[in-house]
């Protein structure tokens, strides 16, 4: 089926799971969308969160898109069971994949996962992890600083270094072998945090996973485009779009020209 696949998030963190999309289903066409204006989400409301994602949602389906995921750990944790209970196209999130593959890596038992303050206070990872196995400890961290760390720039810098270290020592003091990186922004720093953690913990990538889920799901439904053609992609925001560019520009594979801001309050 040809039609696009929606994606959005809070803002720009979200295109760490559009460039896997890209990487592992090259024959899909994308539509892309940030919510700039309203960024961040990570320390909002379950009601909040829920009102902006159906929003996107209306969007989305305005550009005709076959299936939509929800890029953000965030709106994953507090919306997507509600949204997709009324949509009549396959959605997934990102915390679902991120969980079963925590899961799936650990030896010990011991399993971290770290996020915004409202993905932790959801307590969704934890749900997940102990349905598929109740006998596995979670350790979980809510990590605030890492995402103005990341649109810092700060990738690689001593600052990024302390932090890491002060927010993840529980993670060292419980033996996690396996560490969920439960935001958008997170693999960006994956470095950084394989530095302190060290290269015996296995960290997931919650992106990565869900890009296998969508190719899976979108086979199963019938729904997978892999013509030949050189993919498509479109990208919206509520606000900024130089520093969007900008940050696609040093995310994805591909140049990013046209970005259209639209008022998403409307939808
Ligand atoms: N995209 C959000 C997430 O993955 C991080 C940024 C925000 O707080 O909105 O949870």
């Amino acid at each position: 089926m040809n039609n696009p696949i929606g994606v959005f998030d809070s803002g720009v963190g979200g295109l760490t799971v559009a460039r896997e999309i890209m990487r592992q289903l090259p024959g899909e066409d994308m539509v892309y969308f940030g919510d700039t204006a309203r960024v961040p989400y990570g320390s909002k409301s379950k009601q909040t969160v829920l009102k902006y994602s159906k929003q996107i949602v209306r969007f989305l389906k305005t550009k005709n898109v076959k299936a939509i995921v929800v890029a953000c750990n965030t709106a994953s944790a507090l919306a997507l069971d509600e949204i997709a209970t009324e949509l009549d196209i396959p959605i997934i999130g990102v915390v679902k994949p991120g969980a079963k593959m925590a899961v799936e890596n650990t030896k010990s038992g011991n399993v971290g996962i770290i996020g915004t303050e409202s993905t932790i206070k959801s307590g969704i990872y934890n749900d997940y992890i102990r349905e598929l196995n109740p006998d596995i400890t979670v350790v979980s961290k809510a990590c605030p600083l890492f995402v103005p760390l990341v649109e810092e720039g700060l990738l690689e810098d001593r600052v990024t270094d302390d932090i890491v270290g002060r927010y993840l020592q529980v993670m060292k003091e419980y033996k996690v072998d396996s560490l969920v990186l439960g935001c958008t922004h997170y693999p960006l720093i994956r470095n950084t945090i394989e530095r302190f953690m060290g290269k015996r913990v296995t960290l997931v990538n919650p992106a990565f996973e869900t890009a296998k889920c969508l190719r899976e799901l979108l086979t199963e439904q019938g729904l997978l485009n892999d013509r030949k053609k050189k993919p498509e992609y479109e990208y919206y925001v509520s606000d900024g779009v130089d520093k969007f560019i900008s940050f696609a520009d040093s995310v994805l594979p591909c140049h990013v020209t046209d970005t259209k801001v639209i008022d998403i309050e409307s939808f």
